[in-house]
């Protein structure tokens, strides 16, 4: 695994910033919601992640960081393989659920209610998702709390009606809706 330089020497005439502060500055960053999801030896989990970036298309690439602490992340490291599902702005339920806003729904139960695939690599894809992105892990990055898997997407299952429906965004603190 590769090490994320977190301890490298900050300039001197560089300011503190606090985590709060950061924290402050990233809730004003307006970010479509996805679950990302994994399956290992038949066990399932998945959480809501927002940290999600397009690395290159050409080959297609994806980042995603996931907390070390959430369950999803020992099935990602033992699989090597993840799925990024986009929702749509009509599946805040879903994004609750895999955020463990709903008391008592944690791991497989999360799963229920929803139709979810296998596509290439066995991760569990979200079939009404808006976007599918099935992926495997080519590198990962120890960045502290957080690892983040870089990926090569093997496959894209998007939406098949005509006109796509508005994505889930967060925003603020809020789960909110394109204007
Ligand atoms: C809008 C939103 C975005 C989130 N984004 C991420 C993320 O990108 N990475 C992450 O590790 N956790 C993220 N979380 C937190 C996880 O969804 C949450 O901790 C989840 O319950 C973890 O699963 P676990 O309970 O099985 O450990 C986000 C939560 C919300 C509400």
């Amino acid at each position: 695994m590769t090490a994320f330089p977190l301890t490298a020497a900050p300039a001197a005439s560089d300011p503190a910033v606090s985590s709060e502060r950061f924290l402050a500055g990233m809730r004003l960053f307006a970010a479509g919601c996805t679950i990302i999801a994994a399956r290992h030896g038949g066990v399932r989990a998945g959480l809501t992640a927002t940290a999600l970036c397009s690395v290159t298309a050409d080959p297609p690439r994806l980042l995603v960081c996931v907390n070390q602490k959430v369950r999803a992340h020992t099935l990602i490291a033992a699989s090597e393989a993840l799925s990024v599902n986009v929702l749509a702005h009509g599946q805040e339920a879903v994004a609750r659920r895999f955020a463990g806003m709903v008391e008592g729904v944690a791991g497989e139960d999360r799963f229920q209610g929803a139709d979810w695939v296998e596509r290439v690599t066995g991760a569990p894809v979200l079939k009404d998702a808006l976007v599918g992105f099935d992926c495997r892990v080519a590198e990962t990055i120890d960045a502290g709390t957080h690892s983040v898997f870089l990926c090569r997407v093997v496959d894209v299952q998007v939406a098949a009606a005509p006109v796509a429906p508005d994505p889930l965004l967060y925003f603020d603190g809020h789960f909110a809706k394109l204007a």
